[in-house]
């Protein structure tokens, strides 16, 4: 087959037109039926794999095959994060304004690395962010940027505050440098431990700062570990705090800490990846409270603002800093707008060069609910979480976990005769909760996910997504309360 004997070029208008109406009718019909899949995929490992063809078509494909295979094929492969009974990890929605502002950034295409190479772009994500910001009551004048995910606004703030503290190591290098010591909670993200890997701290340039009972970094042994640090030799440059640990949602003191910060000079990062969202109703403005002392906070909107993933909101107090941490411009990137006050070029302030405009889906799921219509959702998902949590506290043969603020509820079975010296019975109601976990996930009526508090199996039930109600929350603890029991018989005659 010769060049000249293929069409060459992209889809035609009309084409392009006709087959995004298919497109955008299998979304609109995949949405308003999600419900009907199991959540959870019942995939066997390769499964999907063996279903597709090993090497690539050599003529040209229909949209029609492709979303023939889609159905047939990948959906069966699919866990449905969309569905209404999601509640593991942090269950999320990619909302209809989302979706579209998605296929829109597809179409534009730009590359939004330099304000230059598309001015738009940069100046929305700073619009766009802003409004963000004030949403959740973050400090005028902050910088945003968007980052693809809280782990990598969590690299780059390290980054920044290595900068901050010892801005030679830039060039060069950590090998022969200072003992570099970052803090963080026991309950923190593996994300911060990553980060140091990457940036040369190692996982011993990580301290972990103990919790108390309510799964808390605690202030105190923060300032203890700090000062013996010092002593033994150490560079402590960051603490890095969470608001909304992903076991149990617990904020860290942030006042608190960042008076420790401010004492000790080190950067103060805070991970508000999930519930820095909650900020934005006046009654849980207290999660961010401490904040503004902070040289830099990071909220997710592909958490809990109904962004499709990924987009992660990266706020920087000290924007300069975050600069000098990254700008590296070779000749062929220099523009002669970058030099202007109002230009921000974005590729200076993390790792990336190229930058999709993320901005706008960001954009459209903002003007599209409003604030309020925002502040209503999470609030109901708030609303759906406690309801569930006064479920468990109500039930003989359940127990609480953790303090559950938010719209996330940790919690185990634990039948009523057990209650008395539970200890002493841990490791069957490990065995009950795990396969607790597996069967109520196996009905594909729910999905629920794990963690380990204290040592013990812990159940964990997210709300999050728009399409639950109390209904869909009822139904998983219906089904929690059922397989429960019969599991406990089961395993108790075994
Ligand atoms: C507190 C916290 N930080 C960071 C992350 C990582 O988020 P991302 O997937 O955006 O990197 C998570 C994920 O759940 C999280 O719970």
């Amino acid at each position: 087959m010769s060049d000249r004997d293929v069409a060459l070029g992209d889809m035609s208008p009309d084409e392009f037109r006709r087959a995004g109406y298919l497109a955008v009718d299998w979304a609109a019909d995949y949405l308003a039926s999600v419900q009907d899949y199991p959540v959870l995929a019942r995939t066997e490992p390769g499964a999907v794999r063996r279903r597709l063809p090993a090497s690539p078509p050599k003529a040209p494909e229909s949209l029609e095959s492709m979303l023939a295979d889609l159905t047939s094929v990948i959906v069966p492969g699919i866990t449905h994060w969309n569905h209404p009974a999601f509640f593991a990890y942090f269950a999320i929605t990619g909302s209809g304004p989302g979706i579209l502002g998605e296929l829109l950034t597809a179409a534009l295409n730009i590359n939004g690395m330099l304000w230059k190479t598309s001015p738009a772009a940069t100046e929305l994500e700073e619009v766009a962010l802003d409004w963000l910001r004030q949403m959740v009551g973050l400090p005028d004048g902050w910088m945003g940027i968007i980052m693809d995910t809280a782990s990598i606004a969590s690299l780059c703030a390290i980054a920044a505050a290595r900068e901050a503290a010892e801005p030679h190591l830039r060039e060069q290098g950590m090998a022969g440098g200072p003992r570099l010591r970052l803090y963080t909670s026991e309950q923190a993200h593996s994300s911060i431990e990553k980060a140091a890997i990457v940036l040369g701290l190692g996982r011993h340039g990580v301290r972990k700062i103990p919790v108390d009972r309510e799964f808390r970094m605690d202030p105190g042994a923060l300032a203890a570990a700090v000062t013996e640090d010092r002593r033994a030799g150490w560079r402590p440059f960051c603490v890095a705090a969470t608001v909304g640990t992903t076991s149990t949602t617990s904020v860290d003191p942030v006042p608190a800490i960042a008076d420790v910060c401010a004492r000790e000079r080190l950067w103060l990062h805070v991970d508000g990846a999930y519930a820095g969202m909650a900020a934005l109703l006046p009654e849980f403005r207290w999660v961010l409270e401490g904040c503004h002392q902070a040289d830099s906070v990071v909220i997710n909107p592909h958490k809990w603002l109904f962004t499709p993933i990924d987009c992660s909101a990266f706020y920087c107090a000290r924007p300069e800093v975050l600069r000098s941490a990254f700008s590296l411009v070779p000749e062929y990137l220099r523009t002669t707008e970058s030099d202007q006050a109002a230009v921000r070029d974005l590729m200076d302030y993390g790792v990336q060069l190229g930058r999709r405009f993320r901005a706008l889906k960001l954009w459209m799921v903002i003007r599209h609910f409003g604030w309020e219509g925002l502040a209503a959702r999470i609030r109901e998902h708030i609303r759906l979480g406690q309801q569930f949590r006064s479920w468990v506290d109500a039930h003989p043969d359940f127990e609480r976990m953790a303090p559950a603020p938010l719209s996330v509820v940790c919690f185990r079975a634990r039948p009523a005769d057990l209650r008395a010296r539970a200890d002493e019975h841990d490791g069957y109601l490990d065995r009950l909760n795990e396969a607790l976990l597996e069967e109520v996930n196996a009905t594909g009526r729910a999905y629920l996910s794990h963690t380990r508090l204290k040592g013990r199996l812990t159940l964990r039930l997210a709300v999050g997504n728009l399409r639950t109600t109390e209904a869909h929350v009822r139904e998983a603890w219906d089904l929690l309360q059922q397989h429960a029991a019969q599991l406990d018989n089961k395993l108790r005659t075994e």
